[in-house]
């Protein structure tokens, strides 16, 4: 159950930063700049779905860890506190004033360079969380495996 709730928020909270990503550089290709701003809106609103799913993956990530010693977990680990540095650190105040300058219809310079560095944070982040899903893939195999080996010893007993 613990391993489910893990999956889901995790892919959850990688599934939303993609969508911020590829709806910020589809709008702004070829979108109105009342399209920007809607998107925009949209993106800080969903940060209060992103933010707890981070803090879900992270908290039952590390419970599920608890008792294991694989070099995969610390790389996980670190690459979530990582993750979560870059998204309170740079993704969060760039979502927040780029909707503050869209809503005021200004896509000056400033608005150009918040947005170029929230994609630059936002393509780490994208990186990071797929590393995170590759190898929690790896260690849930690594499960199943350990799992049926014991349910065949109990049954040769
Ligand atoms: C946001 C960051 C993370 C993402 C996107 C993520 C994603 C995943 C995914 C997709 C799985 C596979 C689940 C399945 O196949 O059913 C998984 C498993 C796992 N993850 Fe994470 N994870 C994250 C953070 C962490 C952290 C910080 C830890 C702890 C160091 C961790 C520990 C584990 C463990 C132990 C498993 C295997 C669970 C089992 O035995 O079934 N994860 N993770």
């Amino acid at each position: 159950m613990k391993a489910r709730v893990h999956a889901v928020a995790g892919i959850l909270a990688l599934t939303l930063i993609s969508l911020f990503f590829t709806a910020s550089v589809t709008v702004e290709l070829v979108g109105t700049e009342r399209a920007v701003s809607i998107v925009k809106t949209s993106i800080v609103v969903a940060l209060f779905v992103l933010v707890p799913s981070m803090m879900a993956a992270g908290g039952t990530g590390r419970s599920l860890a608890q008792g294991r010693t694989a070099p995969l977990l610390r790389r996980k680990q670190r690459r979530t506190a990582a993750a979560g540095a870059i998204g309170l650190a740079v993704l969060v105040p760039c979502a927040i004033t780029l909707q503050s300058l869209a809503a005021k219809g200004d896509f000056g310079t400033p608005f150009v360079v918040v947005q170029a560095v929230e994609l630059v944070g936002g393509a780490v982040n994208i990186t990071l969380l797929g590393l995170n899903a590759r190898d929690g893939r790896l260690l849930s195999g690594a499960t199943r495996r350990r799992r049926r080996e014991a349910a065949a010893t109990t049954a040769r007993l």
